[in-house]
């Protein structure tokens, strides 16, 4: 007697899916076949607009909002995704991509006590929780992908328990490998710099000029460049690759700033 093949589904968790960032995530990775869980925070219409656009491309797209601030807010993401998955026998999650992050934190003169722990709530601890309150539901060949930023290689007092947090989420993308290895989970990151996520920053000539220093490449980055670096981060093609960094910043981590001399030897 011949058995049905079960069709395993993959399915995609994309945390910030309301962003410039997650939502290009979500729409390639759909375009690729996956299944998409798409989190948000409140921008109720952002989301929608993600859904949407998903699903008149013939996709499948579930919207989950959750504040990630919280520890509440954490576990009821993680009880609906495992809800979903437990309601649809062929989904398998794949892939988690943590990219909702609270951008542009104040200085540090400014800091509050309660910034800097929302900072590191949304930023580092969601994405450790989520992790470790997922990872029962994904098996050999899932993956995941955090999203880090270039301020985690330099110094950027005017953000910086920004850049504290995704420091933070770096050191934690390299233990995840080295945990989830003998599970045949790889766990990599990627890098971005300033990347046009639709903030009306972005259509400002002296803040685009800004921004356009930090790259060697110059200019800044498209949130579709950023996406595709994550798919392959999640696909087959780098089977053997956990525990990096992908930079995605224009070689915004290379310290270079426009203007600087190459070596003093050109001064003396
Ligand atoms: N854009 C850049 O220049 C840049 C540079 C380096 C790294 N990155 C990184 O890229 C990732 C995506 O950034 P983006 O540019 O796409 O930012 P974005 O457009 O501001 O999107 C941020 C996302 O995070 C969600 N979020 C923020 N706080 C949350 C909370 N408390 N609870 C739940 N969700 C929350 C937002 O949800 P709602 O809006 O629905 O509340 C939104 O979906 C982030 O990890 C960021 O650090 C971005």
């Amino acid at each position: 007697m011949l058995h049905a093949e079960t069709k395993r589904v993959k399915v995609a968790l994309i945390t910030g899916a309301s962003g410039g960032i997650g939502a290009s995530v979500s729409k390639t990775f759909s375009a690729k076949g996956y299944v998409i869980i798409a989190h948000y925070g409140s921008r109720t219409s952002k989301a929608n607009e993600v859904a949407r656009d998903i699903e008149a491309s013939g996709g499948i797209c579930y919207l989950v909002s959750s504040d990630l601030s919280t520890d509440t807010g954490v576990s009821d993401l993680i009880d609906r995704v495992k809800k979903i998955l437990s309601e649809n026998p062929t989904y398998h999650l794949s892939t988690l991509i943590n990219n909702a992050a609270k951008l542009l934190s104040p200085s540090f003169a400014e800091t509050e006590y309660s910034d800097f722990d929302s900072y590191i709530a949304v930023n580092t601890k969601a994405p450790f929780f989520l992790t470790q309150g997922l990872i029962e539901n994904m098996s050999t060949g899932a993956c995941i992908v955090n999203v880090s930023s270039a301020s985690a290689h330099f110094s950027s007092p005017g953000d910086i328990t920004y850049a504290i947090s995704k420091a933070a989420l770096e050191s934690l993308t390299r233990n995840l490998a080295e945990l989830l290895a003998p599970r045949g989970i790889r766990v990599n990151a990627v890098i971005p710099g300033f990347t046009d996520n639709g903030h009306p920053g972005f259509d400002k000539k002296p803040v685009l000029e800004y921004m356009s220093t930090f790259s060697v490449l110059g200019g800044v980055s498209e949130p579709e460049t950023v996406a595709d670096a994550i798919f392959f981060l999640a696909s087959d093609k780098s089977k053997r690759t956990t525990g990096t960094f992908l930079d995605v910043s224009g070689g915004s981590i290379l310290g270079a700033r426009a203007g600087r001399k190459h070596s003093v030897k050109e001064l003396l």
